[in-house]
């Protein structure tokens, strides 16, 4: 039976009809074209569907459309496109964390709600426990973690800004 559910994505108020059953994933790619979360193990393992949901990092393969209803998305696409990227997706390009880039959307969203949160920058391990929940297929976690780094140094040092993120690390 389908349902019209009300819910904000990216900021936009979005009303999809669909069986409350169909997972969140499906709805954002199948219902509103927003491709960027990707499904590898459909069983909440893999992390590669990460979304925020009210601003916690949530499996969207495990999500179901009913229990959206009021409540407030951010796929990879409100975090930062081509044309206007995060620092996060600055310094994933800058460190070639992205390889053949399946996980990243995942990655990029997790690593935000980890971001938003800090006051000081993280050790790769803190980063490393932090992320343990996604999976990367391409085994390339230390320029992932690295990458990481690297965005959580420009956050808290806006003077930074100005320079340019260079592999490795932060330079002027
Ligand atoms: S596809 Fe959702 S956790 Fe793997
Ligand atoms: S970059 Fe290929 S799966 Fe992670």
């Amino acid at each position: 039976m389908l349902k019209t559910i009300t819910f904000k994505v990216n900021g936009r108020e979005m009303k999809v009809n669909c069986p409350s059953s169909k997972t969140l994933l499906d709805v954002l790619r199948d219902d509103l074209d927003l491709t960027g979360s990707k499904e590898c193990c459909g069983k909440g393992e893999c992390g590669t569907c990460s979304v925020l949901m009210n601003n916690e990092a949530v499996c969207s393969c495990l999500v179901l459309a009913g229990q959206v209803e009021g409540e407030e998305i951010l796929t990879v696409e409100g975090i930062g496109t081509t044309s206007s990227m995060d620092v996060l997706q600055e310094a994933f390009v800058a460190e070639g964390a992205s390889q053949c880039g399946y996980c990243t959307p995942g990655f990029i969203v997790a690593a935000r709600a980890f971001l938003n949160r800090i006051e000081k920058v993280p050790t790769i391990e803190d980063i490393q426990e932090e992320m343990a929940g996604n999976l990367c297929r391409c085994t390339g976690y230390t320029k992932i973690t690295k990458a990481i780094q690297t965005a959580a140094i420009r956050l808290l040092s806006p003077s930074t800004e100005k320079h340019t993120i260079s592999s490795g690390r932060v330079s002027s």
